[in-house]
């Protein structure tokens, strides 16, 4: 087998961790320019750039989109807390230009812009990593949205689908696995070349029980990482989280800003 071949991208991504503590020196605002700038560069469906990314610095905010999304002290304590918002207004503001009646809330534009938000987000925190800058996700915002808009005047045709944590990290999580590539690159088909042994992701029957090992490697990380320690597996987790349901409020709020309404 060749070695995996490696450079600096690569062993940088690789090294990827959630950091959710932050030493108080600052992001100057050119570097920050410079990562917004180089996360731009990410592919955006026919060129439509369907996001607007919100810096919060206003203290009272902050603690109050902290609050709302858990709490989750980070928000308030990261020297950046940015707010990625889905946004179709520009587009809107585009058909006006040239006398085009939009065709609003269909349910693909809600795809193209909340998946071009989630590329440009997470080029984002690709260029702070190389920065020596960590960060987290805050999906936790859309725990009250409808807050977030009129903390943030987020209008009608936008809505805030994450915020991200931007600082110089003040500790180094444990790396955490990720699942076997089996189970994630399949061959021509979505169960692979082998469909009778592909066939379903069930423990018992997946090939070489991929999902067992799996869940084996993250009780081992769960077990001995740094902080945080519980006994917990992933197939656990996965049946936890599928088996409450999660921010009912996202439909009528979608609804509401304009989305996803065909
Ligand atoms: C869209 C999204 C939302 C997330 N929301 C939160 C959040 O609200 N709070 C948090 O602490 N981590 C959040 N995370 C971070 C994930 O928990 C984390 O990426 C995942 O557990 C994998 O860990 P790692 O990033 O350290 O590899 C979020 C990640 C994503 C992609």
């Amino acid at each position: 087998m060749n070695p995996d071949p490696m450079n600096q991208a690569i062993d940088q991504i690789s090294r990827h961790r959630s950091v959710r503590k932050f030493t108080d020196r600052p992001i100057a605002d050119d570097l920050l320019h410079t990562i917004v700038r180089t996360a731009q560069c990410a592919s955006t469906s026919s060129h439509v750039q369907a996001y607007t990314i919100i810096r919060v610095q206003d203290k009272n905010n902050r603690k109050k989109i902290a609050d709302l999304s858990g709490p989750q002290p980070w928000v308030e304590q990261a020297p950046i807390f940015l707010v990625f918002c889905a946004d179709l207004t520009r587009l809107e503001a585009a058909c006006g230009k040239h006398q085009v009646s939009p065709e609003t809330g269909w349910a693909e534009q809600f795809v193209v812009a909340t998946v071009d938000t989630a590329l440009v987000a997470q080029n984002l925190m690709v260029a702070a990593e190389s920065l020596g800058i960590g960060g987290v996700f805050i999906g936790g915002i859309r725990n009250d949205p409808e807050t977030v808009c009129g903390l943030l005047n987020i209008p009608e045709m936008a809505y805030p689908v994450f915020g991200m944590c931007l600082g110089y990290p003040d500790h180094t999580p444990d790396i955490k696995p990720r699942l076997p590539l089996e189970l994630v690159l399949k061959e021509d088909s979505f169960f692979g070349n082998d469909m009778e042994k592909q066939r379903s992701n069930d423990p018992e029957k997946a090939p070489e029980n991929h999902l067992l090992s799996y869940d084996q490697t993250c009780r081992d990380y769960y077990l001995n990482r740094d902080s945080n320690l519980k006994d917990q597996t992933w197939t656990r987790q996965m049946a936890d989280f599928m088996g409450k349901v999660t921010r009912p409020h996202m439909k009528s709020f979608l609804e509401k800003q304009g989305f996803f309404l065909r």
